[in-house]
C-alpha cells in the first residue's frame, strides 16, 4: 500500500508549502505517500551545474540538457517506476488518468523550465501530461497538481465516502451542497433537501447534476 513519489525539480522550495498542510501532509506522516524531491541541478556533469543549452537550429529560450535527467533516472528509476513528463504538450490530464495512475507504486515526475526539454529525454518518459490548454513558468504546479488529484485516491488518504458521488463519476459534475442555516439573507435551501424523502432528493440530484453539466460543460455529455 502507498505510493512513492521522487519530483524532478530545478525550485524543490516551492513544493514545501504544498507538502506540509493538511492532507497531503497527513498522508506522508502516516506513510500513505513518500515525496522525495530531487534537484536535478545535483546531476549536471558539467561543473557549473548548468542544465540547459541554446536550440539546434536556433530559436529563442533554452532548452533542459539530456545528461542531468538521463544520470538521475539511471539512479531512481526501476522496473515499477512510471515516469511522468509535465509539458503544455503532453495529453490532457483528467480524473481517469489521476485514477490510472494512482494504481502505480513509485511515480517519478519531471518538471522542465524554459522552453523545453530537449527531445530525447521522452525516450525515457511513459506518459506526457498537460493539466490545461495554458502555458505555465514551469511543470512544478502542474506537478501539484497531479500529485493532489492522485493522492487523494490512495486508499486511506481521505474517508472512501468522499470519492462517491463527486465531479466527473459518470461524465457529470457534482450536485450542489447547502448547510446551515435554511436561510439565509432571504436565500432558503431548497425544500427537497429538507424534506427528509430521500428518493425524491436522489431525483433532485440526478436532475441537478445533468442541469450543471449541461450548462458549464456540455462537452462531457457528448
Ligand atoms: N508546463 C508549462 N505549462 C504546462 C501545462 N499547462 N501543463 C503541464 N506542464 C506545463
Amino acid at each position: 500500500m502507498g505510493m512513492k513519489i521522487d519530483i524532478l525539480t530545478l525550485f524543490p522550495n516551492l513544493f514545501t508549502g504544498f507538502l506540509s498542510e493538511s492532507i497531503i501532509k497527513r498522508a506522508i506522516e502516516k506513510k500513505l505517500l513518500e515525496i522525495n524531491l530531487i534537484n536535478f541541478r545535483d546531476y549536471s556533469p558539467l561543473n557549473n551545474g548548468q542544465v540547459d543549452d541554446t536550440p539546434y537550429g536556433g530559436g529563442p529560450g533554452m532548452v533542459l540538457r539530456c545528461e542531468p535527467i538521463f544520470r538521475c533516472l539511471d539512479e531512481i528509476k526501476t522496473p515499477d517506476s512510471v515516469v511522468i513528463m509535465l509539458s503544455p504538450s503532453g495529453k490532457p490530464f483528467k480524473q481517469q488518468m489521476a485514477r490510472e495512475i494512482s494504481q502505480a507504486k513509485h511515480i517519478i515526475l519531471i518538471c522542465g523550465r524554459y522552453e523545453g526539454f530537449d527531445e530525447r529525454i521522452k525516450t525515457l518518459v511513459d506518459l506526457e501530461v498537460s493539466i490545461g490548454d495554458y502555458v505555465l513558468t514551469g511543470g512544478e504546479v502542474p506537478a501539484m497538481v497531479v500529485i493532489d488529484a492522485v493522492s487523494r485516491l490512495i486508499p486511506g488518504v481521505i474517508n472512501a465516502d468522499s470519492l462517491t458521488s463527486e465531479s466527473f463519476e459518470e461524465n457529470l459534475l457534482d450536485y450542489p451542497n447547502y448547510t446551515k442555516p435554511s436561510e439565509y439573507r432571504n436565500l432558503k435551501v431548497p425544500d427537497v433537501l429538507l424534506s427528509g424523502d430521500h428518493a425524491k432528493i436522489k431525483a433532485y440530484r440526478e436532475e441537478a447534476r445533468r442541469n450543471i453539466t449541461k450548462k458549464n460543460r456540455p462537452d462531457l455529455m457528448e
